[in-house]
């Protein structure tokens, strides 16, 4: 099937606005369907302990990925990290640890380190939060050295900047993971099968394997 087929669709679904009136358990996430499935599949199928997420706003999708780690591992956690926790619908949880702080400040990978400890297993990193190619970098330089070999890597809604939506953002994630690559090209193997799987995604050019 054409991209354009792809593309056409995930711009009806993005215009259509049903990215932000999308509920896990009644809490609202700002996901697409099917790289919520991909992240499930990823969490069993590369065994994943523990998942970091910059980004937590409602709190959606880290109960979503915590549900789905509790049942892979019930002792991983995930560990959510925002800057303003204004607007998320639930203080507390038993297998998340949110962090109130910005997930470009190195004293934030320190602390998460700190809190994982040695035996943090592998890991699924999630960059989700401010989407300026700027911000995005900076969580890469910071928290890409922080994985090790076999951890799981994705960078969210490369899909802006008119890969294929919102034409007029700006560089994003697409742009930041380019020069993220360029810099450094033997880090990261990019997962395209995953990525293509379910034909649309608002992570393109987002999915990657720590080498
Ligand atoms: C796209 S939303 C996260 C959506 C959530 N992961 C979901 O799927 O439901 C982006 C969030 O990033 C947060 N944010 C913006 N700048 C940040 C920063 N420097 N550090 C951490 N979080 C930040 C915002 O407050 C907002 O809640």
């Amino acid at each position: 099937m054409s991209q354009k087929i792809w593309d056409d669709y995930f711009q009806w679904y993005y215009e259509a606005n049903t990215w932000k009136f999308t509920f896990y358990r009644g809490v609202r996430t700002l996901k697409f369907p099917a790289d919520m499935w991909n992240y499930q599949e990823i969490l069993f199928e590369h065994a994943i302990d523990n998942v970091i997420e910059t980004g937590t706003r409602h709190g959606g999708s880290a109960l979503y990925l915590s549900d789905m780690l509790s049942v892979r591992n019930p002792n991983g956690r995930v560990y959510s990290i925002d800057i303003d926790d204004s607007e998320r619908a639930y203080s507390n949880h038993p297998n998340i640890h949110f962090l109130i702080g910005s997930s470009a400040d190195e004293a934030m990978v320190h602390r998460v380190t700190q809190l994982m400890g040695e035996n943090r297993g592998k890991i699924m990193l999630m960059l989700d939060s401010d989407h300026s190619c700027e911000h995005v970098l900076k969580e890469l330089e910071l928290w890409v050295p922080f994985l090790r070999s076999g951890d799981y890597l994705i960078v969210e809604d490369g899909c802006v900047n008119g890969h294929p939506v919102r034409k007029e953002h700006g560089p994003g994630p697409w742009e930041a993971v380019e020069i993220f690559l360029k810099k450094f090209p033997d880090l990261l193997v990019h997962d395209r099968v995953r990525e293509t799987k379910f034909g649309a995604t608002a992570a393109p050019n987002g999915y990657f394997i720590r080498k």
